[in-house]
């Protein structure tokens, strides 16, 4: 009896441990599939991105309210977007991750393979089960787990503790940078945008920050987060101005990737290589600021 229980602990191991080393590769090679079915299919039309909408709806999001100072938000525009129109839970609390990894997949038209990525790695970092546990907003907000310093919306967590809300002037800096036209000549936020907007978060935050840390790997999620300006949110100025400052989705607004089986993580490395590849940042001993005319 012990042998045959021992025998099915370790086979239940082996399994688990080949299901987690090889579920990577996985992902990303059916990413991979995607992305080229997504290159050779029709784009979706306008006004039918967004699987949320009801036929003869189109375009109608849920309604938005703010927050009440009870409710759980995220350092996440997207997330909280969702939450303040409903999609998500309007208190932010006690969401299942398949829950969430559905929504997100359904309200930006992103891939399984995209949606499967980010919720994930959210429950792995929180050290929660993905089937069974469930998140709140603010659980996000663990500085250093996804959160990082340098980031386009919200000051560092060392100024600015409570990462759950956008900060006025960063927001009205990153529109102000948009050198780009849309089709009807208004301003719209390009990735060459992307690229000044993070140098010069990087270099301030340096100065600003006497406990800015920037690994590697934050770097390139961080710019992941910000392609999705551009690849997802479409750049243009009037939109990113309620989607950054309110939260909210605007009336009429669909995400701008049409794809047939949504954006791949692969199409979003696209724009990330180019940002991070654009970024000039000072090496070296860091200057630090010092207050109180020090
Ligand atoms: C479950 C899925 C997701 C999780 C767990 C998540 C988590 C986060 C976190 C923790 C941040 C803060 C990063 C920072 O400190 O700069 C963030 C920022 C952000 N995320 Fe998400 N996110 C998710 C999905 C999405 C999606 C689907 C989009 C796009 C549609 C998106 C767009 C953004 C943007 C634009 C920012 C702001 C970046 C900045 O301020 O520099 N996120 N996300």
């Amino acid at each position: 009896m012990w042998f045959t229980n021992a025998c099915s602990r370790i086979g239940f191991g082996l399994y688990a441990l080949a299901a987690k080393a090889l579920s990577l590769p996985l992902l990303l090679g059916s990413d991979i599939v995607i992305t080229i079915l997504n290159a050779v299919t029709r784009g979706r039309p306008t006004g039918h991105v967004v699987d949320l909408w009801p036929e003869g709806q189109r375009h109608l999001w849920p309604r938005y309210e703010p927050p009440k100072p009870t409710d759980s938000r995220s350092p996440c525009v997207a997330l909280n977007c969702m939450a303040n129109m409903g999609i998500l839970p309007r208190d932010g609390r006690n969401i299942a991750f398949p829950d969430l990894e559905r929504a997100v997949m359904r309200t930006y038209n992103t891939s399984r393979t995209f949606a499967t990525l980010v919720t994930r790695y959210a429950a792995t970092m929180l050290l929660r089960d993905f089937e069974h546990d469930t998140l709140d907003l603010s659980d996000l907000c663990v500085h250093n787990g996804i959160e990082h310093d340098g980031s386009f919306t919200r000051h560092d967590t060392y100024l600015q503790p409570d990462q759950s809300k956008p900060a006025e002037e960063l927001v009205t800096f990153v529109l102000s940078s948009a050198t780009g036209r849309n089709k009807l000549g208004e301003p719209r936020l390009t990735v060459s945008d992307l690229i000044t907007i993070s140098t010069k978060r990087r270099a301030d935050c340096r100065v600003e920050n006497p406990q800015f840390t920037q690994t590697f790997f934050h770097k390139i999620l961080g710019s992941s987060n910000r392609a999705t300006l551009t690849d997802i949110f479409g750049g243009n100025v009037k939109d990113l101005g309620v989607i950054l400052r309110q939260e909210r989705l605007p009336e009429g607004w669909e995400p701008s990737n049409r794809s047939r089986f949504g954006i791949t993580i692969h199409n979003v490395n696209a724009t990330v290589l180019a940002v991070e590849l654009g970024i000039k940042e000072e090496r070296g001993p860091r200057r630090i600021q010092l207050h109180h005319g020090l």
